[in-house]
Formats: C-alpha cells, sequence, structure tokens
C-alpha cells in the first residue's frame, strides 16, 4: 500500500520505517527541515535499538522518503497516519494543537479517499474533530473516513512491538475504513480487535493509565514491605506468577516517568472529569509515584548525612533503559536537588548523558564523564537510577576501590543486599531493606580510607 506518514517523532518515525520494512511504500513528512535532512541520509535523529538500520535499508531500496512538502505524502496515499505529540496542557488535558494543524495540512491536498488514522494518543471523540477540522479546511467536498489505530510501542523495544504486537486495535465507523486497516495488518500474527472510534482511543488512555497503576501499585507494596522488614522483589514474584495478575510492570523503584504514562494519567483523569467521573484512584497513583523520588532524596541524605560539599556519582539519566529519552526522567529532580544541596554531582549514562548535559548544564558542580568508573572516582556516594543492563554488570570490586566511601543509594533494586554487604557496601534500596553500617563502624571505614 501507499502509506503517508504526518510526523517524525517517536511514532511517526518507527511507524514510518516499520510499514515500509513489511513492504509498503511509505513518505513521512514534518516541518522540521533539519530532522527531514538527517532522516534523508539515513541518519536516526532518536536512539531506538535497530531503527537506524531499518532506516538506511528501507530507504536504499527506494521504499521510504522522508520530505517536508505534504503533497508528497497525502497525493497518492491509501491511507495517512497521524503521529504528532499530544503534550500536556498546564491543566493536564492533551495539547491537541498539533492533531489539529496536521488536519489542517491534509485537508486541501484530498484527491479522492483517504483513509486518516489517528496513531497519537489523544482524547476521546479526536477522530470526529479531526474530520470536521478536514471538512471545514477543504474548500469543497471531500472522500474520507478518519480511525483510530493506538500504537502500544514501547521505548526501547519499539521496532520488535511495532512488528510483534500483543495486539491490534482497529477503531472504524465504515465497512471501507475496516477493509483497509485489516488488509493492511493480514499478516500479523496477534489478535485484532476492530471497535467503534472512541472506544480505540479510550483503550490507549487506559491500558497506560492501568500500566502506571500497577507501578504505583507495587511500590506501594514496597513501602510496606520496608516498613515490616520483607523483600520486594520477593513479594512482586509470589503476586505476579498468578495469571490475573501478571508479571510484567511489577517492578518496584523510583516509579514512572517518560513522555506517555506520567501524560496520559493527567488527560484520563481530565477526561474522565469533563465526563461528570471522579477517578480519584489516578490521583493516588500520581501522588504515589512523585513520593518516590522524595523516598530516594531522603535515603541518600541518611546515608551521607551532609550533602554540602560531597561528591555523588549519579548512573542513569534516561526514564529507561533502552533509550536515550530523558522526558518525565527521575534525574531531572534528583540531580539539581543534589545540587542545590551542595553536592559536586558526576552522571554517567550509556546514551542519554548528551541530552542530559543540554537539559542540565554542566559546570564546576555537574560533570559528564565517559565511563562510570571514572563517575565513582572518589565518590562519597552512587546513586542509580535507571536499570541499565550496563550497570548490573560493572565491576563492583573495582567501584568500591574506587569511591571514598562506598556506598549505594540504588533507586532502581539491582543488586542483592546480603551480597553487596559482603561486598562491604552500605546498600539503600526501595523496597529490599537498606545494608547501612552500624554508624560507629561506618566512621572506622571512612576513618581508614
Ligand atoms: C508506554 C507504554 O508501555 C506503551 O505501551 C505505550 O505505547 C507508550 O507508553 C506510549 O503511550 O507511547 P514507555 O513510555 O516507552 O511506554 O515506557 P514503559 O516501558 O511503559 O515504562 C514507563 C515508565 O515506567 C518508565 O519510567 C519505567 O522505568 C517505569 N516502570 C516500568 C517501572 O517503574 N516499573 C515497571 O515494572 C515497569
Amino acid at each position: 500500500m501507499n502509506l503517508g506518514v504526518v510526523g517524525t517523532g517517536y511514532v511517526g518515525l518507527v511507524t514510518a520505517v516499520c510499514f515500509a520494512e513489511l513492504g509498503h511504500h511509505v513518505v513521512a513528512i514534518d516541518t522540521n527541515a533539519e530532522i527531514i535532512a538527517r532522516l534523508s541520509l539515513g541518519r536516526a535523529t532518536i536512539y531506538e535499538p535497530g531503527l537506524e538500520e531499518l532506516l538506511t535499508r528501507n530507504l536504499a531500496r527506494g521504499g521510504l522518503r522522508f520530505t517536508t512538502n505534504p503533497e508528497d505524502a497525502i497525493r497518492d496515499a491509501d491511507i495517512v497516519f497521524l503521529c504528532v505529540g499530544t503534550p500536556s496542557r498546564s491543566d493536564g488535558a492533551a495539547d491537541c494543537v498539533h492533531v489539529e494543524d496536521a488536519a489542517r495540512i491534509v485537508a486541501p491536498l484530498l484527491n479522492g479517499y483517504k483513509l486518516i488514522v489517528e496513531k497519537s494518543t489523544v482524547p476521546l471523540n479526536t477522530a470526529y474533530r479531526i474530520s470536521r477540522t478536514i471538512r471545514g479546511f477543504a474548500g469543497g467536498p471531500v472522500n474520507i473516513d478518519v480511525a483510530s489505530n493506538p500504537e502500544f510501542l514501547r521505548e526501547g523495544s519499539a521496532i520488535h512491538d511495532f512488528l510483534h504486537p500483543d495486539r491490534v486495535i482497529v477503531g472504524v465507523d465504515s465497512d471501507r475504513a475496516r477493509a483497509l486497516l485489516l488488509d493492511l495488518y493480514r499478516d500479523f500474527d496477534c489478535p485484532i480487535l476492530v471497535t467503534d472510534v472512541p472506544t480505540a482511543e479510550l483503550i490507549k488512555h487506559a491500558a497506560n493509565s492501568f500500566l502506571a497503576t500497577k507501578i504505583s501499585y507495587i511500590n506501594m507494596v514496597s513501602e510496606l514491605c520496608e516498613a515490616v522488614g520483607v523483600d520486594i522483589k520477593t513479594v512482586a514474584k509470589g503476586i505476579g506468577l498468578d495469571p490475573r495478575i501478571g508479571e510484567g510492570f511489577l517492578q518496584a523503584g523510583l516509579g514512572f516517568g517518560g513522555a506517555c504514562l506520567p501524560k496520559d494519567v493527567k488527560a484520563f483523569m481530565k477526561i474522565a472529569d469533563e465526563h461528570g467521573v471522579d477517578f480519584g484512584l489516578l490521583k493516588e497513583v500520581e501522588q504515589i509515584n512523585r513520593r518516590r523520588v522524595d523516598l530516594l532524596l531522603r535515603k541518600i541524605e541518611r546515608a551521607l548525612w551532609v550533602i554540602r560539599g560531597k561528591v555523588v556519582a549519579v548512573l542513569g539519566a534516561a526514564f529507561k533503559p533502552g533509550t536515550d529519552d530523558i522526558r518525565g526522567a527521575p534525574a531531572l529532580a534528583v540531580i539539581p536537588k543534589l545540587r542545590k544541596n551542595g553536592a559536586v554531582v558526576r552522571v554517567y549514562d550509556p546514551k542519554a548523558s548528551a541530552n542530559m548535559a543540554r537539559a542540565l548544564l554542566p559546570d564546576q558542580g555537574l560533570s559528564y564523564p565517559d565511563s562510570p568508573y571514572d563517575t565513582v572516582r572518589d565518590a562519597h556516594a552512587l546513586v542509580i537510577l535507571t536499570a541499565w543492563d550496563e550497570f548490573r554488570e560493572l565491576d563492583l570490586d573495582r567501584i568500591s576501590a574506587l569511591m571514598k566511601t562506598p556506598i549505594i543509594v540504588d533507586g532502581r533494586n539491582l543488586f542483592d543486599p546480603t551480597e553487596m554487604r559482603d561486598r562491604g557496601f552500605e546498600y539503600y534500596t526501595l523496597g529490599r531493606g537498606d545494608v547501612a553500617l552500624p554508624l560507629r563502624a561506618a566512621l572506622e571505614v571512612q576513618g581508614a580510607r
């Protein structure tokens, strides 16, 4: 099929590249000429495992093209995917300004029947608004359907998620739209759920809000675990083995960040509110999530006593492993707090250091070394904020020898507390119990270094 993709951000780029990989002819547009120039040269604008390889392969094959000219993407397209951002407004609702812009761009270029598909995460009834906007700005009669086909891509495994989805949701209002989308997804080996358009729109917000709820639930249980001296990892395993609950999304730690879950929880509450439904449960989910960073900061304070003048090594800037994305990352809250309290902070992330250094500029008290070992040299504490596998594989004896005091505050529960005690670390976790030396012994260790 001929496919047009409007927007080459995270969702748009992955959608364009993956549909091209599946043999479709894809033309993707963006208003940002710099992004289009880079992508046209086969250089990915975001880090996502496997993306650049698919990008270069499909550009070379001729099945994928990037342009700033909307006409090129719309003219021959059977289906046009709208993949533009819907950031949070100050009142929590999703800001649909880019969706409207996209609809206005498409409207005057329509030449015959087109299926317009929203992939962005949008509030209920957005498809109807898109349809109305297109009809209003087309300058004549148009032959379109607007469908909803939400994406469920996780950053870090977006290519895999796209090519091997758990399910495809197709929200349509006409037989023609239904037939086109079922044809597009006919080779996918997963359940395809066909619904009406508002149902598909709602499923996306409900799914992300449920995932956030699951994370806050396990984090709340982890608070209780700490209070009663039980290991949250074992509790999570014990409840996750029940297939009705499932093992996914039960990792206690610093909570959920990123560009999607925090924004979508807010937007879902707003949708509920606008329809007279009080979704208080999600308010609590947000509050529990906010508390996680505070808990970690308290642990750092407990471990270091006075933060002023201490060197704190931070491992992890990305909001989760497998990405260079720092949007909604706990690091954005933790690092400024440490700096404000007078710590000298060094930050290392396998992929996201450059993005973090753009957000929090390096200065005398904040630097971005190139390796985890340079980061921890002479540090008084090591704070782990992202669950990269690279951190699990660190040479802990080397880390301990390099640090001034072997203290780790682990916001992602990467290590086994007993093992850490045996290696001589003071080790603070979120929900697994803390290995803290008695005060006198700690002072002796410090004195001996
Ligand atoms: C999320 C959803 O998982 C995707 O299905 C959805 O398509 C996407 O949003 C979107 O709306 O575009 P993503 O934001 O990439 O994907 O990241 P997740 O893997 O969902 O993780 C979100 C946050 O939860 C991260 O900060 C992660 O560290 C945290 N998390 C995840 C936990 O704290 N514990 C867990 O057990 C799992």
